[in-house]
C-alpha cells in the first residue's frame, strides 16, 4: 500500500505526477491555504507532508499527527516550522536549499537597482500621463556602479549577490556569523567587517540572514540612523529581520534614502506606512519566483519526501537525529 500524503498548497503537474508514483496523494489544488484547524484534520492519518511557509508546522500539530514521518518545506527557509519538535517526534523535515540561489541573489539586485533608479516612481509618473519631456534634473537617482555593496548573511545566496557585484565594479563588505575562508573571501572580493562597520560604510545594505529569534529585528531604529542617509536597504530574506514600524519612520524622515522589500512582518498585512511612501519598492514575497525555480522547488521538496518516506536520507534533511527518535508509528 502506498503512504499517504497531503500537498498543502498549489503544486505543478509534474510534481503531483512524481508524488503519485510513489504515495496516496491529497492535494489541496485550489491554493487556499488551509486554516489550522483543516490543517491538523487532514494531518492526521498522513505519512508525509509537502508543505509552504504559509504553513505552521507546530509541536501540538505533530502531536496529533501521529502517522507523519516527513514534513517536506518547498523553500529554503524553515521558520514555519518547529524542527527540534519534528526531531524530538522522530519526524524528518526538510527544505529546498540551492535551488533557488541564482534567482533570489536576482531578485534582491532588481530591489536595489530600482530603489536606485526610481523605477516605481518613474513607471507611475509616465503611467499617469504626467511626463511632458526629458529635463536634466529629472527623477536624480544614485549610482550602483562603484558604490559599497554591505551584505549582511553571506551563506549561499548572499555569495551570489556578491559575485554578481563585480560586474557593477562594487567593493564588497559584508558580515556574518562566522567570518568565511580567505580562499572565499578573495573570490567574491569580499571584506568581513562588524555589523556596525558595515552600517556605517554601506550604500546598499541588503539582507541575506534567516529569520530567528536571535535575527528578529536584527535591523532596527538605532540601525537605521547608523546607515548613511543617503544609503539603500533590501530585505528579501524574511519579514521580522527588520522592524519595519522603524523602517517607515526611518524612511520618513530621511534617516535612509530608500529601501527595497519582498518581504515584511505579518505578510501579506504589511505596515500601511509603507503604501503611503514613495521611497520604497514593494513586492510581494516573489525572490524565488521563476517559473523554473518554483519548479525545481517543488520537485526537490518532492524528492525529499519520497525518499524520506522509503526510508532513505532525504537530501536536504534539516535534522539528521530525527531518524534516532524515529518508532513507528509514533505514540
Ligand atoms: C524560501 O525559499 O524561503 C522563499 O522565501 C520562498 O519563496
Amino acid at each position: 500500500m502506498k503512504p499517504k500524503i497531503l500537498v498543502t498548497r498549489e503544486v505543478f503537474d509534474e510534481t503531483l505526477a512524481y508524488l503519485a508514483q510513489a504515495c496516496e496523494v491529497e492535494s489541496n489544488q485550489n491554493d487556499a491555504a488551509l486554516t489550522p484547524e483543516a490543517l491538523r484534520q487532514r494531518l492526521r492519518d498522513k505519512r508525509g507532508v509537502m508543505c509552504c511557509l504559509t504553513d505552521r508546522i507546530d509541536a501540538a500539530l505533530l502531536a496529533e499527527a501521529q502517522q507523519l514521518k516527513v514534513v517536506a518545506n518547498i523553500a529554503v527557509g524553515y521558520n514555519n516550522i518547529d524542527v527540534a519538535a519534528c526531531t524530538a517526534r522522530g519526524v524528518m523535515a526538510t527544505n529546498t536549499p540551492g535551488v533557488l540561489d541564482d534567482s533570489t541573489a536576482d531578485l534582491a539586485w532588481a530591489l536595489m537597482l530600482a530603489a536606485a533608479r526610481r523605477l516605481t516612481e518613474v513607471e507611475s509618473y509616465i503611467r499617469g500621463g504626467e511626463w511632458t519631456g526629458w529635463r536634466l534634473k529629472q527623477w536624480l537617482g544614485v549610482d550602483v556602479h562603484h558604490a559599497t555593496l554591505g551584505i549582511v548573511g553571506m551563506g549561499r545566496i548572499g555569495q551570489v549577490i556578491a559575485r554578481r557585484a563585480a560586474g557593477f565594479d562594487m567593493r564588497v563588505v559584508y558580515h556574518n556569523r562566522n567570518r568565511l575562508a580567505p580562499d572565499i573571501e578573495q573570490r567574491l572580493n569580499a571584506a568581513y567587517v562588524t555589523k556596525d562597520e558595515l552600517l556605517r560604510q554601506s550604500d546598499f545594505v541588503v539582507l541575506q540572514v534567516p529569520y530567528s529569534p536571535e535575527t528578529h529585528h536584527l535591523i532596527g531604529a538605532a540601525d537605521l540612523k547608523r546607515m548613511k542617509p543617503t544609503a539603500i536597504l533590501v530585505n528579501s530574506t524574511r519579514g521580522g529581520v527588520v522592524d519595519d514600524a522603524a523602517l517607515v519612520d526611518a524612511l520618513k524622515a530621511g534617516t535612509i534614502r530608500a529601501a527595497g522589500l519582498d518581504v515584511f512582518e505579518n505578510e501579506p498585512r504589511l505596515h500601511p506606512g509603507f503604501l503611503g511612501l514613495r521611497n520604497v519598492v514593494l513586492a510581494p514575497h516573489v525572490g524565488s519566483s521563476t517559473e523554473a525555480t518554483r519548479r525545481a522547488m517543488a520537485m526537490t521538496a518532492a524528492k525529499n519526501l519520497v525518499a524520506a518516506l522509503a526510508g532513505a536520507t532525504p537530501p536536504n534533511l534539516l535534522n539528521p537525529e530525527s531518524r534516532a527518535t524515529s518508532h513507528e508509528p509514533r505514540t
